[in-house]
């Protein structure tokens, strides 16, 4: 079966054509417009500028996916997009357009949750997963632990009391003048840094459920530039700032990884997917890949231009629903619940 993945719930514009074979999915082709230059400039994602931006660039990405994988609309069996959540003017430009090639050329539809795609990232490179499987998802909206008992499946374990992962990363970037998105620029300093400055304090929760926050991280960096002034001028070259980048990094992931063992006895896990852009980061990689054979977990980690938003995800998890029998009676959804 072939499928047209499509995502554009943020500010990535994405097509990929995935073929579905018996041994799981393969990628025939991906490409991916970003608007990193047009969001810069404001430190993060303007919604207005993201949606006009979508609509101008869907064409493109489409049959740029389709050139790539060498073949026309009528080789079709599927498209797959994403219904939500995520910006409703982002979201309508690929939703829309599917629904039109969808119609004229009989193709069947399906609309698709955003984190089950990041989650069917990991079917590409692991596709006899073992279940049920911990899947940690984080990206710039998004920090929560989720249960898996097959691909399709993703019961909420725990989430960030304030902001997420991806988040810290880009406003510490932001604190640091190192520029947007942030998360690869701090990964970037940090893999340059002798050593890491003083490590920050994790956050402890008084009522004693296990949890994430990282607001107290952002204060600590804020803390730490009024301290020393110069931080914020000084770029990504200089050893203080790439020593601090370490150890907001160090931090990020040693406190996202810190629940894993608890929930993997106390769930049974056998494997591991860790998706979401900031999975991409080098020190979580390399974390995760510490901790999971001491706690017998599988690790599944996609590559990392499939963790951060794409249409290949799209495509994996659309290959395993059953599609919608009307697509015009559906529309995207900003708020989309998992399982609705
Ligand atoms: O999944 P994604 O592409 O979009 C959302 O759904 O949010 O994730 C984007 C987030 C941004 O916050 C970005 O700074 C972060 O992922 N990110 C990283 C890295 N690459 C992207 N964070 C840490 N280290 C990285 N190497
Ligand atoms: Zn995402």
């Amino acid at each position: 079966m072939l499928v047209l993945g499509l995502e554009s719930s943020c500010d990535d514009c994405s097509a990929a054509v995935v073929e579905e074979t018996a041994r799981g999915p393969v990628l025939r082709s991906l490409v991916r417009e970003s608007q990193d230059a047009i969001h810069g400039p404001f430190g993060g994602v303007v919604p207005e500028l993201a949606a006009r931006e979508h609509l101008l660039q869907v064409r493109a990405v489409m049959a740029g996916a389709l050139a790539e994988a060498g073949i026309g609309l009528a080789d079709l069996d599927r498209i797959a997009v994403t219904r939500g959540p995520g910006l409703v003017g982002s979201l309508l430009a690929t939703f829309s357009a599917s629904k039109a090639l969808a119609w004229h050329h009989g193709i069947e539809w399906v609309g698709v949750h955003h984190l089950l795609g990041h989650l069917n990232a990991a079917r590409f490179a692991s596709p006899d997963l073992a279940f049920p499987a911990l899947v940690l998802l984080v990206s710039g909206g998004h920090t929560h632990l989720y249960l898996a008992k097959d691909w399709t499946s993703l019961q909420l374990l725990q989430k960030t009391r304030d902001d997420a992962a991806g988040e810290a990363f880009d406003k510490a970037a932001r604190m640091l003048n190192l520029g947007y998105p942030g998360g690869p620029l701090v990964d970037a300093c940090a893999q340059a840094a002798i050593q890491a400055s003083d490590p920050f304090t994790p956050p402890k929760f008084r009522d004693g459920k296990t949890s994430w926050s990282f607001s107290g991280l952002k204060t600590g960096v804020k803390l730490r530039v009024e301290r020393n002034p110069r931080l914020a001028k000084a770029g990504g070259a200089d050893p203080e700032v790439q020593s601090l980048c370490r150890s907001i990094q160090e931090a990020i992931s040693a406190w996202l990884l810190k629940p894993i063992p608890d929930w993997a006895r106390n769930r049974d896990a056998r494997s591991l997917v860790i998706s979401g852009g900031v999975a991409c980061n080098s020190r979580l990689r390399s974390d995760a890949a510490t901790m999971a054979p001491r706690m017998g977990l599988a690790l599944a980690i996609p590559e990392p231009r499939l963790c951060t938003d794409n249409g290949a995800m799209i495509g994996a998890a659309g290959a395993l629903l059953e599609p919608d029998s009307d697509p015009w009676i559906q529309n995207a959804d900003a708020d989309l619940k998992l399982g609705a």
